[in-house]
């Protein structure tokens, strides 16, 4: 969810938990390496010189499970007319583009759920599409309905289930009334609230170039907050995920708040659990029950939950079966036990799921580190050669992460049989680091371990193992003072240079100076009028990308592939990508690179400038990391003095190589994509149009802020309805040459 100026649930969504002083790297190893006498050892030798070309390998990798079949030549320029901004209550796509609708909230995945009726009466929802559509995978089928990397007409659609459309408490639209929003609540509606998060898989198929979901596809699938999940990598076994549910702390129950979304080199899908924390209560008397020296008060504040907290649902209210109160985060048993006072460490990681075996529980991979999860981007896989994967922490403040693999790459893997065992290899055991961005356009990549002895002798927080690590990961990043980040979103592998690229969505505390000062990665502040509103900080977000000799190198050299701005914005000091009215942006969110065509496609989670355009999809050419130049910025210190902050920024943009392909319905998000393996459709979810509907309104459909999709004649009622589209090309060409 965005950060700017939306609905009142959007105190759960972003959670703001660094306090650290983190100051500028420099600064901070010169200290700590003084201090303590301590070493990085090899991980951290200081990147000062520029890096060798980066090894590129081509694209196309082969019919494998996990592999793309191929990518066209490069595209000079985009290959339709931008659509402008719009506030229209549809979705807008260029001419010579079809929309559908295929599968929205609510849709019943087995013959025997009724149809919905979106009217708050419904039930059977764990049989049902879930809530808030997010990032979403490819899975294709052949015609026997049996898995095939090169099916462009029939396959798995993989769907996070984020949150749901929530003011006070509730879930207002799937309940009658709007539900209750106060304590306690009723357990017939907390049970259909906790049926809506989680995950889908549903399978569809095109006949004639119409796509329809399946209802009846034994594929079909739900994984929701209380179905059964094992532990897997490192946290296995710890102390720390002990729960009544499972003391040898080996299993946990379901997952939560998954945002962005990856698939394996060996054809699994990955989720990020995001913003778990805020589903968890504390009542104010948890610090002093737990003790002084209980390191899990420091840890539940920098994970959001300082006692006293109220959660986002109050499902903990519900009863006292255990599905409702292992929401209660508080240490009120005996002992870790008894109660589930280590419940919300079982959440915030990384989440694999085999979409073609509905039988396999899905694993919880604890080595991918434990934080605000979004997306995961594997890079190309090479023989011989580690498996690397990058992600993001979304909140205000924190830090970009890379996994490597302990496991070597090995091809027969693309088509493995079991390819939750492929998961075990590849993802339980390897290295976690946090990125450091330095103010030359260098940066270095510092390993989270108990190898790095500034992990391991922390003052501020006692690692006692990997597993530690793997939990706590925010402290042991705090510790190597990584670089704070304007709230990374999603991630992407650029498949014609191998770059990764991250959008850094908005930070409305980014400061001048201060904790969160300006820094060379992070180097704007100014301020945006939305009406009569000012927001500042970096309002409008930006996209860093990252340049190595290879994935598994500890060094890199980055700059701002783009700056999101509004046109009118000065260029000076703001726009300072150059966007014009057909390419004008802002809260960059979802970012996704089309395997077939090299396109980067760009999806915005916005709420500062939703007063002239509701949230879209652009389409972009990117160059590389040095294909611009050097910037500096002036901005006055609160004592007045003057701060300049360096910057390296991408090539200026044109709406040649930067256009806006698609604007959504009112008040959604766009994000999540995926391609058929031809790039000829493509698959879009619309989060949460119509969220800032007043909840007393709920009776009143005229005053609802969006009918989407009932207005695009897409199921019964007219709540609106988080939902998959399909973008097909008119002339059965692919999307967006
Ligand atoms: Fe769920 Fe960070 O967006
Ligand atoms: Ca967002
Ligand atoms: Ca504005
Ligand atoms: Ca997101």
């Amino acid at each position: 969810m965005t950060d700017t100026t939306r609905s009142s649930s959007d105190i759960f969504n972003n959670e703001d938990s660094n306090t650290t002083q983190n100051p500028h790297l420099e600064d901070m190893m010169a200290a700590r390496l003084s201090r303590r006498r301590l070493l990085l050892g090899s991980a951290g030798a200081v990147a000062t010189t520029a890096l060798g070309s980066i090894g590129l390998t081509g694209c196309a990798t082969g019919a494998g499970m996990g592999a793309a079949s191929g990518m066209s030549a490069p595209l000079s320029s985009l290959g339709f007319a931008a659509v402008g901004k719009s506030l229209a209550d549809k979705v807008v796509v260029p001419d010579g583009y079809n929309v559908q609708i295929i599968y929205a909230l609510g849709d019943p995945l087995k013959a025997s759920t009724a149809a919905f009726k979106n009217d708050g009466t419904d039930t059977d929802w764990d049989n049902r599409a879930g809530d808030h559509h997010d990032g979403m995978e490819y899975f294709g089928l052949d015609a026997n309905g049996k898995p095939s990397a090169n099916s462009a007409s029939r396959a798995l659609l993989a769907v996070n289930h984020e949150a749901t459309t929530d003011q006070k408490l509730s879930s207002f639209f799937i309940h009658t009334d709007g539900g209750k929003t106060s304590l306690p609540r009723p357990a017939a509606e907390v049970d259909k609230e906790l049926s809506i998060h989680g995950l889908s898989v549903v399978e569809i198929e095109a006949k004639a170039g119409q796509w329809s979901y399946k209802q009846t596809s034994s594929y079909n699938r739900r994984v929701t907050p209380t179905t059964e999940v094992v532990i897997s990598g490192p946290a296995k076994g710890s102390e720390h995920l002990v729960t009544l549910f499972s003391p040898d702390a080996t299993r946990a129950r379901g997952t939560l708040n998954n945002c962005g979304t990856g698939k394996t080199p060996w054809g699994t899908f990955v989720s990020g659990e995001e913003n778990w924390f805020g589903y968890f209560h504390r009542d104010a008397k948890d610090n002093d029950r737990r003790g002084k020296n209980d390191q899990q008060v420091p840890a539940l504040v920098r994970y959001g939950r300082p006692a006293g907290a109220a959660s986002r649902h109050g499902w903990e209210s519900a009863g006292t079966e255990d599905k409702y109160v292992r929401w209660n985060n508080g240490a009120v048993g005996a002992n870790a036990k008894a109660d589930y006072r280590n419940e919300m460490n079982t959440f915030g990681y990384v989440v694999e799921m085999d979409a073609y075996d509905p039988t396999l529980a899905v694993r919880k991979r604890t080595g991918l580190g434990r934080f605000a999860h979004e997306s995961v981007s594997f890079a190309k896989p090479v023989v011989g050669q580690p498996i690397v994967a990058y992600m993001g922490d979304d909140a205000r403040n924190e830090y970009m992460y890379k996994f490597v693999s302990a496991a070597k790459w090995d091809a027969a893997d693309a088509n493995a049989s079991n390819r939750m065992a492929a998961g075990d290899k590849y993802l339980d055991k390897g290295t976690l680091y946090v990125a450091s961005f330095k103010d030359d356009g260098t940066g270095q990549w510092i390993e989270l371990s108990m190898n790095n002895p500034i992990v391991a002798a922390n003052p501020d927080f006692e690692f006692k193992s990997d597993a530690d690590v793997a939990i706590f990961t925010r402290l042991a990043a705090d510790a190597v003072s990584a670089t704070k980040m304007d709230r990374p979103e999603w991630g992407g592998i650029n498949p014609r240079t191998g770059e990764f690229y991250m959008t850094l969505t908005n930070n409305s505390n980014r400061t001048v100076d201060g904790d969160a000062s300006l820094d060379s990665a992070n180097p704007r502040f100014y301020s945006d009028m939305k009406g009569s509103k000012e927001n500042k900080g970096n309002v409008h977000g930006h996209i860093i990308r990252v340049a190595s000799g290879k994935p598994t190198d500890t060094t890199f050299k980055w700059d701002i592939y783009l700056f999101a701005s509004e046109a009118d914005a000065d260029k000076s000091k703001v726009n300072l990508s150059n966007l014009t009215d057909e390419n004008d942006m802002s809260a960059p969110d979802g970012l996704v690179f089309s395997d077939v065509t090299g396109l980067c496609w760009i999806q915005t989670d916005d709420g500062a400038y939703t007063d002239k355009t509701n949230c879209m999809m652009l389409a972009a050419i990117p160059g590389k990391v040095g294909d611009g130049g050097k910037k500096t910025l002036s901005y006055k210190r609160s004592d007045g003095s003057e701060k300049r902050v360096d910057t390296y920024i991408g090539k200026s943009q044109s709406p040649d190589i930067l256009k806006r392909f698609l604007v959504g319905p009112v008040d959604c998000e766009i994000t999540g994509l995926c391609e058929t393996p031809d790039g000829k459709a493509m698959f879009i979810n619309i989060q949460h149009p119509g969220e800032n509907t007043p909840m007393a309104d709920i009776g009143n459909p005229s005053k609802f802020s969006s009918q989407w999709p009932a207005n695009a004649g897409y199921g019964a009622g007219k709540r609106p309805r988080s939902a998959t589209i399909v973008i097909t090309k008119k002339d059965g060409g692919v999307i967006g040459s």
